[in-house]
């Protein structure tokens, strides 16, 4: 089975060994590699517990959540398009997850009260520490296409963990000024040293962009282009220099454009599939309350994208 829809959440267990307790809902939800990144996981733990991927309508994550839960479903992730009304359907949401404006990681309480996490911007902290040896606060970051939601995701957690410089950049600037106002308000000003003069924006066509990225040493792309194997890079990739780290958020294809040329100027690499890992070790966590087996995780999902 692909996936279950709300209806058929009787079935979920027919015919199984092991009964469903963890899931994933989104819109198409089909194509989610969260089961082969947590199943793996949840074996190489012991747990009597399956994963499964429930497709959800528009408008409907608040019923799925109840119906799930009554199901049996103990923990929950959420992708597109989601987030954003399942950050709406919680009892309590962390206040990072609320600054992200997004929730990726349901937890139930005893009485079936829900929390809402989100997983993303934690999981690319972990996964620039495992890629690169470093701490992001460390780092002087600019992301291209802050205005999509792993691009909210990612520019929050900078600010959280107080990157000397952030620059948000978007093809379209009116999407990342709402957002900067929103950052510049998060947590708390003894923590939080001087935002104002750490964050910018700018737009993706701004003659200033190639200065932005040599100031810079962790360039992030978070938009879409170079999930089609022949995009091209979403700015101009000679202006990459060896001194750059090159994460891109799409790990399918493994080696963007974008990737490619920067490494072909030196720069060191990294492709998403740390962070896919990585912010479901942190959701499985947060069920569990235990360490996830990463490399299983890793195994997992490198099979079913190269098979
Ligand atoms: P979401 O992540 O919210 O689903 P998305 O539509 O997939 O959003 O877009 C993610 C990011 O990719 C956005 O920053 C988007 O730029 P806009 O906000 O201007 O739409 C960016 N993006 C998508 N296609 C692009 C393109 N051809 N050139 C440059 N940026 C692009």
């Amino acid at each position: 089975m692909k996936f279950f829809t709300i209806d058929q959440l009787d079935q979920i267990n027919e015919g199984e060994e092991k009964p469903a307790r963890y899931a994933v809902i989104g819109n198409p939800v089909a194509h989610s590699l969260s089961p082969q990144l947590h199943q793996p996981a949840l074996d190489a733990l012991d747990q009597d517990a399956r994963y499964i991927r429930v497709e959800v309508e528009i408008g409907k994550v608040s019923e799925a959540f109840e119906k799930m839960h009554a199901a049996g479903i103990e923990g929950i992730n959420v992708t597109v398009p989601h987030k954003l009304e399942a950050l709406e359907a919680c009892h309590k949401v962390d206040p990072a997850a609320a600054s992200m404006g997004a929730v990726n990681t349901i937890v139930f309480d005893h009485e079936g009260k829900r929390t809402g996490f989100n997983t993303d911007g934690p999981g690319f902290a972990r996964a620039i520490r495992e890629e690169f040896g470093v701490d992001l606060g460390d780092l002087k970051v600019i992301i291209v296409g802050a205005g999509g939601g792993a691009g909210r995701a990612i520019a929050t957690q900078c600010v959280l963990e107080n990157c000397p410089q952030i620059i948000l950049v978007n093809r379209t600037l009116e999407k990342i000024e709402g957002m900067m106002e929103d950052l510049l308000r998060l947590g708390q000003p003894e923590t939080l040293e001087g935002p104002r003069d750490r964050i910018s924006t700018i737009a993706l066509d701004d003659t200033g962009l190639e200065e932005a990225i040599a100031a810079s040493e962790l360039i992030i792309n978070t938009t879409s282009v170079g999930l089609k194997s022949v995009d091209p890079s979403p700015f101009p990739s000679h202006w990459v220099e060896p001194h750059h780290l090159v994460y891109d958020t799409i790990y399918n294809p493994e080696r963007t454009r974008l990737l490619r040329d920067a490494e072909s100027h030196s720069a060191r690499v990294a492709n998403g599939l740390s962070l896919l890992i990585h912010q479901g070790a942190l959701s499985l966590e947060y069920w569990l309350n235990q360490d996830a087996p990463i490399s299983e995780m890793r195994k997992g999902v490198l099979e079913t994208i190269k098979g």
